[in-house]
């Protein structure tokens, strides 16, 4: 899966995301008993945690996905957002949780929530796997969180680097040979 040379530095252990992802199962469990929970994934890099986190949850809930696209270059993200997928449900009086994989300048996240806002559901909130709170362009409100990291671009458990690495399961920064291409 992994040649030896692609890793840089781990961050993340997959011990580590097991404990933390129960942790936090726990937790939504606790919060939204009686409730209507709509479980909402950011494709494509918030897959791995949505499953592992929606299995760490012991009430019914439905999934749904959105996918978007942010106009601009590659890392830097524009905070123009196009939907790629919309949602399948409608979730006007549902308790909507977004499951996002990392929160950076915040730019996206605040567009979305605007979007799903506007159907009106009974309430909106939002847990991500990871957070990057020195990027951070604009202000959103996370309610639950996996990991506050470094400002660093990292892979791994769902995120990619020009599509890779997402079926990595821990969070790991990438050697800087492979962004000079020099890494095959
Ligand atoms: P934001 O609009 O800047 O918050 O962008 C968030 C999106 O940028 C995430 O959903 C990721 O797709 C991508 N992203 C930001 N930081 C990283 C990183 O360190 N590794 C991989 N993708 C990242
Ligand atoms: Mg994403």
């Amino acid at each position: 899966m992994l040649k030896n040379n692609e890793i840089d530095e781990i961050l993340i252990t997959e011990e580590e995301i097991r404990e933390k992802v129960f942790e936090l199962g726990k937790k939504i469990t606790r919060d939204y008993q009686d409730k209507d929970l709509v479980f909402i994934g950011v494709l494509r890099g918030a897959i791995i945690f949505m499953a592992d986190l929606a299995r760490a949850i012991s009430i019914p809930m439905i999934f749904d996905f959105m996918a978007i696209s942010s106009y601009g270059a590659a890392t830097e993200s524009s905070g123009v957002v196009r939907i790629l997928k919309d949602l399948d449900e409608t979730i006007a009086g549902k308790d909507v949780l977004v499951v996002e994989d990392i929160v950076d300048t915040g730019l996206t996240l605040d567009y979305l929530l605007r979007i799903l806002k506007s159907r009106k559901p009974a309430s909106l909130k939002v847990c991500t796997f990871l957070n990057k709170s020195a990027r951070r362009k604009v202000k959103v409100k996370v309610d639950y969180l996996g990991f506050d990291i470094p400002n660093k671009f990292v892979v791994g458990y769902g995120l990619d680097y020009a599509g890779k690495f997402r079926n990595v399961p821990f969070v790991f920064t990438l050697n800087p040979e492979i962004y000079k291409g020099e890494l095959k």
